[in-house]
């Protein structure tokens, strides 16, 4: 069990779920976040209110915080000492963002990711860090059958041999991928305790989701405060979603077996919805059909991931737990108990 976790982008959607986990587990969790605005600003909520609701949730159950960027090599390596895990979340992880603003991007994803890697190797400490699937590139969207609500793919499962970066590019799949690679670089070169997670579509409480990344709470929280949804395409794109607290475990799994590499971290055939039939939940959960309308698919836009998790449960025992409908309801209760950090009006 670890004692000191060290957390970059703590006060993020899936950062904060890492930290709360570990604060659960008794260990001492410090976070480090430079609480970006990006994309909380674009989301048309309460910006101020949304940004810092998760720093305050967790000032409130005892993290330490520390405000700072991971752009910074030499405040980074201070604050991470005497800690004995890193999980590395922060980043900008919106694609649209990547083409408006290319050197946020690259400094925050590529430099950022460098900069955790080396301190965690002058640490000698083991590490996590957050790639996604989008790295594979949208070439998969050459050859996909459709049914009258899903993009289907057979064989279902992309594994980890697949490769990356094929299809229409964007500053986002290069500076993740580039993250990815140089986790392979630190336990090839170095034999550092690394693990890069290619995580699909996450999902869960905290999660302020515009349109830009986070879908599935994008959708819950319009439904909610009865905004209309806008779905990019057909609304048949398909994901195997996974609920943030089964993205902790895998962590945590990573800590105990200490196997390096890379995984595809993401719920399987057994999560897998469309858009489509995430309104479907919305719908059922909430006891309404939220608005929906439809504009052009987006450049870069992925129609179907499903991950093949089958390395991630033979090498860290790992396999999700909390299924869509579970997790939803979840999410939209929420919700529903902080409506005023999303519409200023409420
Ligand atoms: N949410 C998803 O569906 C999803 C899917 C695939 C991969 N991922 C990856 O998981 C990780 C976490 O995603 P998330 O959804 O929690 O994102 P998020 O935007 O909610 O959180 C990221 C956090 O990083 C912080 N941050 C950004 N730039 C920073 C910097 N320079 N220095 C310090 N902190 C900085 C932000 O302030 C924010 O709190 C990312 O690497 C993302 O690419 C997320």
């Amino acid at each position: 069990m670890c004692k000191r976790v060290f957390v970059t982008g703590g006060c993020g959607f899936l950062g904060s779920h890492v930290c709360e986990y570990y604060m659960q587990k008794g260990a001492q969790v410090v976070s480090y976040d430079n609480l970006a605005k990006h994309e909380i600003e674009r989301t048309g909520f309460a910006a101020e209110k949304a940004r810092n609701y998760n720093w305050n949730y967790l000032k409130g159950i005892g993290v330490n915080l520390i405000k700072a960027d991971v752009r910074n090599a030499e405040e980074l390596l201070d604050a991470a000492a005497g800690c004995d895990y890193i999980i590395h979340t922060a980043a900008q992880p919106a694609m649209t963002i990547s083409w408006e603003d290319p050197r946020l991007d690259i400094t925050t994803n590529v430099i950022g990711t460098f900069n955790v890697l080396e301190a965690a190797r002058k640490l000698k400490i083991p590490v996590a860090c957050c790639a996604t699937i989008h790295i594979y590139g949208n070439k998969i969207n050459e050859g996909l059958k459709e049914s009258k609500t899903q993009y289907i793919r057979e064989p279902a499962g992309i594994d980890e041999k697949y490769p990356t970066l094929e299809g229409t590019l964007t500053p986002l799949h290069a500076s993740k991928a580039a993250g990815d690679m140089y986790v392979r670089v630190y336990i090839d070169t170095y034999k550092l305790e690394a693990a890069s997670f290619r995580l699909t579509g996450i999902y869960g409480t905290r999660q302020f989701g515009g349109e830009d990344h986070g879908w599935v709470a994008n959708f819950s929280i319009r439904s909610v405060l009865g905004w209309p949804i806008t779905i990019y395409g057909t609304g048949k794109q398909v994901r195997d979603i996974v609920y943030a607290t089964d993205i902790c475990e895998a962590f945590n799994a990573f800590y105990v077996s200490r196997k390096a590499g890379i995984y595809n971290i993401g719920g399987g055939k057994q999560t897998a919805l469309s858009l489509l039939e995430c309104i479907d939940i919305i719908e059922k959960v909430n006891g309404f059909r939220p608005e929906v309308q439809f504009a052009p698919e987006r450049h870069g836009d992925l129609r179907y991931f499903i991950c093949d998790t089958r390395k991630a449960q033979r090498e860290l025992g790992w396999s999700p737990q909390i299924m869509p409908r579970e997790g939803i309801e979840k999410l939209i209760a929420w919700i529903k108990d902080n409506r005023g950090i999303f519409s200023a009006k409420a």
